[in-house]
């Protein structure tokens, strides 16, 4: 599996488990609701999410900017800003998920609630937007070379 094709399949895994955040969610309420859920989805979050996104990042992005022409780097640009304010959503889900088990108040719950919602927005819309918009580029722009220098690029971050 080439370095596409695994962000390819790390945007599947994402959408997996953010169509599982929205059924927890919804059974909030009910006594369908498994905490144990929340923990995994977070985890998930933190490890493969944060880890795909550092990859685009430090191994995708900075060879895109370079070969890509003039009237495409602003789409470019775009996703790789979507990056930090979803982090940042993330990052508030671990601290709800870490801190209140049992999501005891109900500010808390609101709180849950809307971050999930967030997140499920956002990050599907984003890994779309690469699977639509972004990832069609490489085939057109990218040789041989290009191909080449990204391999490099992924076993050279993978050393770090
Ligand atoms: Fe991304
Ligand atoms: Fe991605």
């Amino acid at each position: 599996m080439d370095i596409i094709e695994k962000l390819i399949a790390g945007h599947h895994e994402v959408k997996e488990r953010v169509d599982i955040l929205s059924k927890v969610v919804k059974t909030l309420d009910s006594d369908a609701f498994i905490w144990d859920n929340v923990l995994k989805i977070s985890s998930f979050f933190d490890k493969e999410v944060k880890e795909h996104f550092k990859l685009e990042e430090k191994v995708l992005f900075p060879i895109m900017k370079k070969v890509l022409p003039k009237e495409k780097q602003e789409i470019l640009k775009e996703i790789e800003l979507e990056h930090k304010p979803i982090l940042k959503m993330l990052e508030e889900f671990k601290k709800i998920a870490e801190k209140h088990s049992n999501l005891s108040s109900r500010l808390i719950r609101e709180n849950f609630i809307a971050i999930s919602h967030d997140i499920i927005e956002n990050l599907i819309v984003h890994a779309r937007k690469e699977d639509e918009k972004l990832f069609p580029l490489i085939k057109i722009y990218f040789s041989k070379e290009n191909y080449k220098e990204l391999e490099d690029a992924y076993f050279k971050y993978l050393k770090v």
